[in-house]
């Protein structure tokens, strides 16, 4: 039976203040296709999609489903005609475990809950799901890749008949990734549901999507078929010129000096899953460690004792050869860096604005590091000013909250903010989750000038190519662990897939 539906939006305009995200912007999707939608950061994809799932309302334009004109004016319209979504941002409840957000998402959920059976369907559901996640957990606990995972189970348990998946595999490894899209494509290619994808890995879109719309800065800038199409037609058509992405080489070795080392680090594990238990990991000036892993061996919890959200139950870290609890202090006094996976959550403040989420690290220092006793406004609009050109970040204006930003153009805030100035050690989780191509080979760039300049660089990353293109030395996270270690160059993706799955 089909279900999949057709979708098309005509003539959408969507303006924010004197700002236009989107100008007359026409989009079709044929029922039971994958249809991607492309873009550089900023230009209008979330805002597209976010109108016709009624969390915005366009200014001008209207909505066909299934060639039927709908007003779809709030969240639970789309909800009515069965369009859903999986955000870039997560919205599941941290508080909540897996099966109970799933249950509770659905809109005939009972009063009274009969948890016993629920459960049964859950688990003949997720039987039938290319990936699993143990219904259990609680949200709050899991890693990125697995909240992400649950955001597409959610959708996939409420029988969407129009799905769009924004960014959905930023944080899944490769195979995960592969799987899931196989998954919904097999969906629709099968008639259930029609699938509206937004990423910036063109591979994925090359091999899982039948057909493109692309936005150029709020504007549509084209169309095609997949099959017609080479990814790097497609970022022609994004950034409307064909591109040369800055690459940077690594320039000399490593240094003997151990500027990062952590020994007997363990913490206590949550929810079931063990905690970290590492005996001894370095990483000296110039060199760029990477940490590979699958989403929820310990990555994150690692990221978190190193940036001061958690304390581990023993073990020592020193930096630059003292004892190091990760305070804003010791940070500053000791150039450590960290760029937190999720910045938007992570590593700002959303209601404040783009400029003063810029200062915020340095805003009551003087130029030599030194606490201030007040702040310099027309300082910190110079410095605003001067990151927002050199990282090439597109706002409305300085004096937006960063929330509003485009979750690309975020990403370049935080790692503006961070790399600015001296860094002795840096600290980076995922740093390019939801980048478009052009800013991936920049903020890279930026991560090698970094450790050319004479930082140490430890790169946490589920994206085992990232890891591949960069390390100066490879460590495989597993259950909490260092269970494999090899040089960058030469690394043999193969086996450090195997560690990275525990099966060697
Ligand atoms: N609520 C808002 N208020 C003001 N400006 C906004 C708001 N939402 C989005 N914008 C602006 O609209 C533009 C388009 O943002 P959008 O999030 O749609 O980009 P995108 O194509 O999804 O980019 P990315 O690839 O980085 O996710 C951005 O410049 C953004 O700052
Ligand atoms: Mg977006």
């Amino acid at each position: 039976m089909t279900t999949a539906l057709a979708v098309e939006a005509v003539g959408i305009t969507k303006r924010f203040g004197p700002f236009t995200a989107l100008g007359d912007v026409s989009l079709k999707v044929a029922p039971a296709t994958v249809h991607a939608l492309l873009g550089e950061n900023g230009a209008g994809k979330s805002t597209l999609v976010k109108c016709l799932l009624g969390y915005y309302k366009a200014d001008e334009g209207s909505f066909l489903i299934d060639g039927k004109e709908e007003v779809i004016a709030r969240p639970a319209d789309a909800d009515r005609l069965g369009l859903g979504m999986v955000y870039q941002h997560f919205t599941l409840v941290p508080s909540m475990t897996v099966a109970e957000n799933l249950v509770m998402s659905r809109a005939d959920v009972p009063a009274v809950v009969d948890w016993g059976k629920e459960r049964a369907d859950l688990e003949k559901f997720m039987a039938d799901m290319p990936f699993k996640v143990s219904l259990g957990a609680e949200v709050g606990t899991l890693a990125a890749g697995e909240r992400q995972k649950t955001e597409i189970l959610k959708q996939l348990y409420l029988q969407r008949r129009f799905l769009v998946l924004d960014e959905p595999t930023s944080v899944l490894t490769p195979q995960e990734a592969d799987e899931m899209l196989s998954l919904v494509a097999d969906l629709a290619h099968s008639g259930s549901i029609t699938v509206a994808i937004i990423t910036h890995k063109l591979k994925e879109v090359k091999k899982f999507a039948d057909e493109v719309t692309v936005l150029r800065r709020g504007r549509y800038a084209g169309k095609g078929r997949t099959a017609d199409l080479e990814p790097a037609d497609m970022t022609a058509m994004m950034i409307g010129e064909p591109q040369a992405p800055a690459s940077v080489e690594r320039r000399g070795a490593a240094e003997a000096e151990e500027r990062l080392l952590v020994t007997s680090l363990r913490t206590e594990g949550d929810a079931g899953r063990a905690g970290l238990d590492i005996t001894k990991l370095a990483v000296h000036p110039r060199e760029i460690v990477g940490i590979a892993g699958v989403s929820g061996n310990g990555q994150k919890e690692l990221a978190e004792v190193l940036g001061g959200q958690r304390v581990p139950a023993s073990g020592e870290i020193i930096v630059g050869g003292e004892g190091y609890t990760a305070t804003r202090d010791e940070a500053q006094a000791l150039s450590v860096r960290v760029l937190p996976e999720e910045p938007l959550r992570n590593g700002c403040v959303p209601r404040m604005s783009v400029s003063d989420n810029l200062n915020l690290r340095s805003f009551d220092r003087d130029a030599k590091g030194a606490r201030k006793f007040w702040l310099n406004g027309s300082a910190m609009t110079d410095r605003a000013r001067r990151m927002i050109a050199a990282y090439g970040v597109r706002a409305p204006s300085r004096e937006v909250p960063i929330g509003v930003l485009s979750g690309g153009n975020v990403q370049r805030c935080v790692l503006a903010r961070e790399l600015d100035g001296e860094v002795k050690l840096l600290i980076v989780a995922n740093p390019c989750f939801g980048l478009d191509v052009k800013a991936v080979a920049e903020v890279r760039a930026r991560i090698v000038a970094a450790r050319n300049a004479g930082a140490a660089v430890l790169l946490i990353s589920e994206d085992l190519d990232e890891i591949l293109e960069l390390s100066d030395r490879i460590v495989v996270m597993h259950d909490g662990k260092i269970v494999y270690e090899t040089p960058g160059a030469g690394a043999d993706a193969q086996s450090i897939g195997a560690h990275m799955l525990g099966s060697h």
